[in-house]
């Protein structure tokens, strides 16, 4: 009954909903109605009541809901076993220690709030509780070591065709795997390899998913650089539906990956970059590199064609589109 009594206000956004609506709606008392109300109202959702007007949702809990993900799961190993935690210092942290413990493939950790988010290049990464998707997936590809670099992009592939799957935002990849909504960045990923004898024994793949951010939630350095889907689209977003097709979109490229190769992956990483052609400018270890972005070889490593008509290769570090 408390799931109809949501999907009735979800399919009247805005709207006051009257006792009286309700339960002939649900063909149920008005006691019964204020009872479930009131249930709901424990488990986080918000409503406003006004006389003669009635009910009216105004916030749904910020809980992420892990049982209707699990359920909602079509993927074999991806996100089969989920440790769910409301604050960790860094899910990467948390699963590092899980992958050492012998975890396996697929395991999902995702916290409400991290209290040391941490991003590439040693920056930080914002994580504030309960609007955020804050997640670190396990790995432990059959390939050498020198192959991460190709799953950071298939990592960014499997998320940009998830989030124009699931939401109306049209997210773009800017090299290596920033996720970009109107030139402001959505979504962030890390990979850390953890390798022994060069041999490589797993990966934790942090995303980062700017969900359902305000323009408040954000500090005022990143208030022009970073933006959220809930931002860009005007409607919250589903988190639990957005994970599960993440992991579908994620585990099919992967199988892929290991059958195919790279250049699969690597077609739909051009087709949905928002880097190539254009004029950017690198960061690189003894300066900067401007030109045009041509491509990226099958190392993942981004080809800038310079002025002079030489052509550098980049493959690693931070590209700025001019
Ligand atoms: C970046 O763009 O710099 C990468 C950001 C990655 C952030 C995610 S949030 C979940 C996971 N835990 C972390 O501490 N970082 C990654």
């Amino acid at each position: 009954m408390n799931e109809k009594i949501i999907e009735l206000f979800e399919r009247h956004p805005n709207e006051f909903l009257s006792g009286e609506q309700l339960s002939e709606k649900l063909n149920c008392s008005r006691t019964a109605i204020w009872k479930h109300i009131e249930a709901l109202r424990q488990q986080g959702y918000r409503f406003e009541a006004v006389s003669r007007k009635g009910y009216r949702l105004i916030a749904k809990p910020d809980r992420l809901d892990v049982g209707r993900l699990s359920a909602s799961l079509s993927t074999k190993a991806m996100g089969r076993t989920i440790r769910y935690i409301d604050e960790a210092d860094s899910t990467q942290n948390v699963l590092h220690r899980l992958a050492e413990e012998g975890a396996e493939e697929g395991t999902l950790v995702i916290a409400e709030r991290q209290t040391a988010g941490r991003g590439r290049m040693g920056r930080g990464w914002h994580s504030p509780k309960g609007k955020g998707i804050w997640m670190s997936l396990l790995l432990r590809p059959r390939v050498p070591l020198h192959f991460t670099p190709q799953l950071t992009l298939l990592a960014a592939v499997a998320l940009c065709r998830a989030i124009r799957g699931a939401t109306n935002v049209d997210a773009g990849i800017k090299w290596p795997n920033d996720l970009l909504a109107n030139g402001k960045k959505i979504s962030g990923i890390l990979l850390e390899s953890k390798a022994e004898d060069e041999r490589l024994k797993y990966i934790v793949a942090g995303i980062g998913i700017s969900a359902n951010l305000e323009p408040d939630d954000y500090p005022e350095e990143l208030q022009d650089k970073a933006t959220s889907l809930f931002i860009e689209s005007g409607r919250p977003v589903d988190r639990a539906a957005l994970i599960a097709a993440f992991l579908h979109e994620f585990e099919v490229l992967y199988s892929l990956f290991h059958e195919q190769g790279f250049a699969p992956v690597r077609m739909m990483w051009e087709a949905l970059s928002v880097s190539l052609h254009r004029t950017v400018r690198c960061q690189m270890p003894n300066g900067y590199v401007e030109g045009v972005a041509e491509s990226i070889d099958d190392s993942g490593a981004l080809t800038v064609r310079v002025a002079s008509g030489e052509r550098v290769k980049v493959y690693s570090g931070d590209v700025e589109l001019r």
